[in-house]
């Protein structure tokens, strides 16, 4: 089958872009680099482009003609989507339009999108399933929940099909060490937690000690990057097999506090990293847990990497490698 990746350098895109393309799949990839390494393209072909720029991903597409888009590229970070607004309703919601006014043009059906948990913002019930309320606390979920609501209308009136993935906290990496995440300012929790106990930040903040959770800190479901991959895999089989759009969560079922992730990572890491606590950060919701039994009961989905502490022994490793080698250093 052939794929055009959006996003594919980026550290989710290039787990997919490796297993879909270990699986056969002719695959294109189309990333402006901003945040991705061209290193991380292990399979198919990289496109430096940006879906800003119409024309040129117009004649790719048309140039490709693939049978699904998966869709990663997008602004990620919660925190810098409350201080950038237009950034991010820019990248996330304008950018998306014109890849799917691209699609409609070359004729291309079948849409992976990447969606998060933070459509829901602070839900009334844990572990949330698709059916509760999209109420979305911060510009970032709420660009998310704005092209959900795109994909949503334009199944209406076109062939267009999607299944919109809602990623929780998606972390760790590769099982085989190739990849990771590389972001050159890392703000998830457990990329910063592995950075500190290597030194490379003198101490890890936790934002926020005043949440209504049992010990005050922010709970979140960290869930594997390969099994998220592996959602991705599945989701589009069901997809193309019953022409049904469907929004799923991805994510374990349950949730661990940020002190539980730092005490996790110290025994991973065997290091004792400085830690400080300090104010809340803006945009974060005090619980994300997914109820995921939509997305395993429609698509057969079984997480194989449900622990926190094999999670984190993979970001261990990565990160090791990714500082103490030259890989991802390529010119921009
Ligand atoms: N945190 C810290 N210190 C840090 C970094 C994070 O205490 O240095 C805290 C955050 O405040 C939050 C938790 O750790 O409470 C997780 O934060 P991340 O930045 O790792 O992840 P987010 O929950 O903000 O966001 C991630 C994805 C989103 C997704 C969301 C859904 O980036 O795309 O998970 O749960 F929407």
């Amino acid at each position: 089958m052939k794929l055009f990746v959006t996003g594919g350098a980026g550290y989710i895109g290039s787990h997919a872009v490796k297993a879909f393309g270990r699986a056969g799949h002719d695959i294109v990839v189309y990333d402006n680099l901003s945040t991705g390494h061209e290193g991380a393209v292990l399979y198919g072909k990289l496109v430096r482009g940006d879906l800003s720029d119409v024309e040129f991903l117009l004649k790719t597409l048309d140039k490709f003609r693939p049978d699904a888009v998966i869709h990663f590229a997008a602004s990620i970070q919660v925190e810098e989507s409350v201080r950038k607004p237009l950034l991010y309703y820019r990248n996330n919601v304008v950018n998306a339009v014109n890849l799917l006014e691209a699609m409609l043009k070359t004729g291309v059906r079948y849409l992976i999108y990447s969606s998060t948990a933070a459509v829901y913002g602070m839900p009334k019930k844990i572990p949330v399933n698709e059916t509760a309320a999209i109420n979305p606390i911060n510009p970032y979920g709420a660009s998310k929940a704005a092209v959900e609501q795109i994909l949503s209308d334009t199944t209406k009136t076109t062939d267009l099909r999607y299944n919109s993935l809602r990623y929780f906290n998606v972390a760790g990496a590769d099982t085989d060490g190739q990849l990771g995440q590389a972001y050159a300012d890392a703000t998830h929790l457990v990329t910063r937690a592995m950075k500190t106990a290597l030194g490379l930040t003198s101490k890890l903040a936790i934002y926020g000690t005043d949440y209504q959770t049992p010990d005050g800190t922010c709970i979140r479901d960290y869930i594997h990057v390969n099994d998220l991959v592996d959602a991705h895999i599945k989701a589009l089989n069901h997809l193309m097999k019953t022409n049904e759009s469907n929004v799923l969560n991805c994510g374990y079922g349950h949730g661990f506090s940020v002190r539980e992730v730092v005490n996790v990572a110290k025994k991973v890491t065997g290091i004792d990293f400085p830690v400080a606590e300090t104010g809340r950060r803006a945009g974060d919701a005090p619980v994300l847990v997914a109820d995921s039994k939509k997305l395993k009961n429609i698509t057969g989905w079984k997480p194989q990497h449900d622990d926190l502490e094999f999670i984190l022994k993979t970001a261990w490793e990565w990160e090791k490698k990714l500082h103490s080698q030259d890989i991802f250093k390529e010119k921009k």
